[in-house]
């Protein structure tokens, strides 16, 4: 008898990726960019076809493009060096965690570590189809031993019997990652294990055998894991002498700022937009989002989506100064500091 698995819930996008086949299409997928129509074919466009083409657009503004910034560039490249440092470590294989407040690119930056060695493996092995190299789970709020394996089962698709005890769940699950030569596992929303809690500190301790047990690379993302207690205490410890820190922070109002808002001007698809104005308003956006990154991508998707939809085929600040950005951001100011 299979019973339902926990759902990570939240954000549908992260669910998707929580299970093997969403995992696999995000790691092929290369999403296409519209290409921009002339001037006079765009007019002529008999209103069927103008309606697709718009829709084309909108959906490549609802998502822009991943920018290779810092935060993105660290954690590929560190995770990249401990997979191979790792693979010829028997025990005491080093791990990455990624910190930093919420919604400045910790997932975005872990899952393209994922997909990074997704790609290169597929490469060197186009015969082993069936290898999964990269595990992507999420720890559910107020986590217990049993839910984490069962996160593991659950990307795996491993069916869950209602008699399976941990035991058989950890097992399953080790014997299926060493057949299918998984090297990365990425662990997001961290902050999620409590060990303050005994059942949090068991979940914690469950993760801890999964890294023992199988010979991959760790990757942990949360929010501000060192505030969350998950690296203090003999337990923490253990966890900090073997893990390297990236952290996501905000972005000062510098060079990487203007470079990130440049590379997002430079994946609109607007008919009368004129390049260069975006960066030109490079400090009113850091006032409006104080340099967070989510809340800039979701300002400018918002604004160029709109652009669309109302014909105006371009973004000024007045179109900017229409949409309002995230709560977080309208109010408290997010300490400074980290890779951004
Ligand atoms: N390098 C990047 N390029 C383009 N967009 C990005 C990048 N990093 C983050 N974003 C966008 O910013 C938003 C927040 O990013 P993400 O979900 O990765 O942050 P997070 O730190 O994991 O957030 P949370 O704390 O809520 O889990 C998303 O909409 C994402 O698409
Ligand atoms: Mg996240």
């Amino acid at each position: 008898m299979v019973t339902s698995l926990p759902d990570p819930g939240g954000d549908p996008q992260l669910q998707a990726l929580t299970t093997l086949t969403g995992w696999r299409q995000f790691a092929t997928e290369m999403p296409a960019v519209p290409q921009l129509l002339d001037g006079q074919v765009w007019q002529g466009l008999d209103p069927g076809k103008r309606v697709a083409y718009d829709d084309d657009r909108i959906a490549h503004h609802s998502r822009l493009l991943v920018v290779q910034t810092p935060a993105v560039r660290e954690v590929v490249t560190t995770g990249r060096r401990l997979a191979y440092l790792n693979k010829t470590a028997h025990y005491g294989r080093c791990g990455l965690i990624v910190s930093g407040p919420a919604r400045t690119g910790k997932t975005t930056a872990m899952t393209q570590l994922g997909k990074t060695i997704e790609v290169i493996h597929r490469r060197r092995h186009p015969g082993s189809r069936n290898d999964i190299p990269v595990v992507y789970i999420t720890v559910p709020p107020a986590a217990t031993p049993k839910m984490i394996a069962a996160e593991f089962a659950r990307f795996l698709g491993l069916p869950l019997t209602r008699r399976a005890n941990i035991t058989d769940i950890i097992e399953a699950v080790c014997g299926v990652c060493a057949d299918t030569r998984t090297s990365v596992i990425c662990v997001d929303e961290i902050h999620n294990l409590n060990i303050a809690t005994r059942a949090g500190a068991e979940a914690s301790d469950t993760l801890k055998y999964f890294s023992e047990r199988i010979p991959a690379t760790f990757v942990f993302a949360g929010i501000s894991v060192e505030r969350a207690g998950l690296l203090s205490g003999a337990r923490g410890e253990q966890i900090a002498g073997r893990f390297t820190m990236v952290r996501t922070g905000p972005f000062g109002q510098d060079q990487q700022w203007i470079t990130l808002i440049a590379a997002l001007e430079g994946s609109l698809r607007l008919h009368r937009h004129r390049p260069g104005t975006l960066p030109q308003l490079g400090g009113y956006l850091h006032r409006r989002t104080h340099g967070m990154i989510g809340s800039l991508l979701w300002l400018i998707r918002s604004a160029a989506i709109q652009a669309v939809t109302d014909g105006t085929e371009k973004i000024t600040r007045k179109d900017l100064d229409a949409i309002q950005v995230d709560i977080a951001s309208q109010t408290a100011r997010p300490q400074p500091g980290g890779t951004r």
